[in-house]
């Protein structure tokens, strides 16, 4: 019995020893909001990212991927964070993944910094989310990268006073200053500022001090889903368009997984973004396809590109690393990689593992029997400007 446990621990060290074997399962785990009103953030990353393991294979650098998933339910830290710990301690994965919410991915990078975890952020678009780990890489977009080229769009087009609203959190306060900076650089005059509650915020009080305050436009954030729903009904109902009031914003508002569900209201509006279903690219055309094939119902929005581009970079910097999904192999792998994604071409800048992509300015038209962010301007190869 002794001399077993004695074997049988020798075997484990020697384990231990060796390191993760080339030939294990490469494990991802992924936090993710698969409950609560952020729940589409993981179902659109996640169906992304099968997407991509579903064309391109289980298996690869030798090792067979799987993945695992914990629901972090939304804005709370403490549960993105005791997730993680999880899956690091108890499951060992190689990678992390996921982070819906700019709150989430804040609470983990530490835990991918002193654990040396690869960590990929396939949504939490603040700025500074990427400086807290060096094992930290980002495949989505940052609000300061979508933000300055909605500014300069507004000055060219005859915009001169602006109202901003902002979500009262990373991602809105990025938006805010990355706007409001390049906006009253090229002229622009700044009327009002308001930040919004980050979770059930009732628009109407916020609406009508706008309207009272007779600015050209509102910019606007506040994270994808119901609540760009519900700001577009109060902007309609409470006469502001009719009042010649402009609405722009990120493409946050009128995101693919929202955007039939605003209807007619959503016509005609201005967004800039790096992600629209209409993109017109042959791999845009095939990815659609095969997403609408997929998952029949749904249409792919921003977020499930950053899961399908998530998958594209593991795979790309284990076939570099022969299958080593160690921190420091994996992230000098990552840095650089440059592909075509089916929002159009991507990289990742190598001193700040950012997303460097196409910016394009969109209008919502009915298109093809449904409404579509119709691309019509394009700032290439832009890098986060809210690292400067
Ligand atoms: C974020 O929390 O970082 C976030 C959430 C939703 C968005 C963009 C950013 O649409």
């Amino acid at each position: 019995m002794r001399i077993t446990q004695a074997l049988s621990a020798a075997a484990f060290s020697l384990c231990i020893a060796s390191g993760a074997h080339a030939a294990d399962d490469l494990k991802i785990g992924f936090v993710l909001p698969m409950s609560g009103p952020h729940a589409s953030y993981g179902l659109q990353i996640l169906n992304g990212a099968k997407l991509y393991v579903q064309q391109h294979g289980d298996t690869v650098a030798g090792r067979k991927v799987t993945f695992l998933v914990k629901d972090d339910t939304g804005v709370a830290p403490e549960i993105s964070k005791r997730a993680a710990q999880e899956l690091v301690n108890r499951d060992k994965v190689d990678i992390l993944a996921g982070f819906g919410l700019t709150p989430s991915a804040f609470a983990v990078a530490p835990l991918s910094a002193s654990a040396k975890i690869p960590m990929i952020v396939m949504n939490a678009a603040t700025s500074s989310v990427t400086t807290k780990s060096p094992y930290l890489l980002r495949t989505s977009m940052t609000l300061p990268q979508n933000s300055a080229p909605m500014a300069k769009w507004a000055i060219k087009n005859g915009i001169k006073n602006v109202y901003t609203l902002a979500a009262d959190y990373g991602p809105g306060h990025d938006a805010e200053k990355q706007f409001i900076k390049t906006f009253t650089e090229e002229g622009g005059k700044i009327v009002g500022e308001v930040r919004t509650p980050v979770k059930n915020p009732d628009f109407s009080p916020y609406l009508q001090k706008i309207k009272d305050a007779k600015p050209d436009a509102i910019f606007m954030f506040v994270p994808s889903g119901e609540q760009g729903v519900a700001f577009l009904k109060g902007y309609a109902d409470r006469g502001l368009k009719e009042a010649g009031i402009k609405l722009i914003a990120t493409g946050d508002l009128t995101d693919e997984d929202v955007l039939d569900a605003m209807g007619d209201p959503a016509l005609g509006l201005i967004t800039s973004f790096h992600y629209s279903d209409a993109h017109d690219s042959a791999l845009n055309k095939q990815y659609t396809e095969a997403y609408a094939k997929a998952y029949p119902g749904v249409r792919p929005n921003f977020m499930s590109v950053a899961g399908y581009d998530g998958m594209h970079l593991v795979y790309e910097a284990l076939k570099k690393t022969n299958g080593d999904a160690s921190g420091d192999k994996f992230l000098d792998a990552a840095k650089g990689l440059k592909w075509e994604s089916p929002r159009g071409p991507i990289s990742i800048d190598p001193e700040t593992r950012d997303i460097v992509q196409d910016i394009y300015i969109r209008k919502v038209e009915r298109r093809n029997g449904r409404l579509e962010n119709v691309e019509f301007d394009v700032i290439p190869n832009f890098k986060d400007p809210g690292k400067e």
